[in-house]
């Protein structure tokens, strides 16, 4: 089995106890991140939407933030979809999100026509992609002329600062002996340090983005860096 296949295969496997240990995990804060990111990226959109694609959507939280930020600015979102290789993860979602469609597609081959989605969003899941650079032109394919992409991601981090330490102790001598506690599977809180520092820094995300085509309208840093939020916008 493929490196990417394994992943997808984990995630199947942690799917029962996904979301209790990601609210004990990341101590809600989280929430937080989600909230300001679909607000601001909706925001920069500024008009309705026909369709959003949630990517690496998972167990469907993200949408769930999309639905307030909507409400809140009065922008309606007409049709929601999200996609994930991970069937088991899906299932979970389509019990959480009433208003949504369900698509099992690789971020690198998502079968929805050219230019047909205002926004598209991925939550804590490019790290996961192994074709990163195929999913970020399959971003560019499906957006319309003026759309909207957020990309929410923990980075790898060139220089460590005092609260880079802690985090890293946190993500890999802490976080692992929960997961394994409450998931059974050791695996996927061993990934997790091990997906973050194999990963891109926020500056060669960027860098990717822009090569694509993409402008850049936001790449910040939350909360002592731990998170980062991307808002990038395909031209008109
Ligand atoms: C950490 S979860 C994030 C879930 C959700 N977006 C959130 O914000 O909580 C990562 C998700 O990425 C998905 N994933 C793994 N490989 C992927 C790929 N190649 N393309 C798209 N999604 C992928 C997994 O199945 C999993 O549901």
């Amino acid at each position: 089995m493929d490196r990417q296949q394994k992943i997808i295969e984990m995630f199947d496997t942690i799917s029962p106890t996904y979301d209790r240990l990601n609210r004990i995990l990341s101590l809600g804060i989280d929430k937080g991140w989600r909230r300001r990111a679909c607000h601001t990226a909706l925001k920069t959109y500024g008009k309705s939407a026909a369709l959003l694609l949630d990517v690496a959507s998972g167990t469907g939280d993200l949408v769930l933030y999309w639905n307030r930020a909507s409400k809140k600015l009065n922008l309606p979102i007409d049709h929601v979809i999200c996609v994930d290789p991970s069937v088991k993860m899906l299932e979970i979602a389509r019990r959480k999100v009433s208003f949504a469609e369900f698509l099992v597609n690789e971020a690198s081959a998502i079968e929805v026509a050219d230019g047909t989605a205002d926004l598209i969003s991925i939550g804590y899941g490019i790290r996961n992609v192994v074709e990163i650079d195929r999913a970020i032109s399959e971003f560019f394919r499906l957006l319309k002329p003026g759309g909207v992409l957020l990309i929410l991601e923990f980075m790898q981090r060139e220089k460590q600062s005092f609260v880079d330490k802690l985090m890293r102790i946190y993500i890999s001598k802490v976080l692992p002996s929960i997961g394994r506690a409450i998931s059974k599977d050791e695996r996927a809180y061993t990934y997790l340090p091990e997906s973050i520092a194999a990963f891109l820094t926020k500056e060669a995300l960027v860098e990717k983005l822009q090569n694509a085509g993409f402008e850049i309208v936001e790449a910040r840093d939350e909360t002592f860096a731990i998170s980062t939020s991307f808002i990038a916008r395909k031209p008109q």
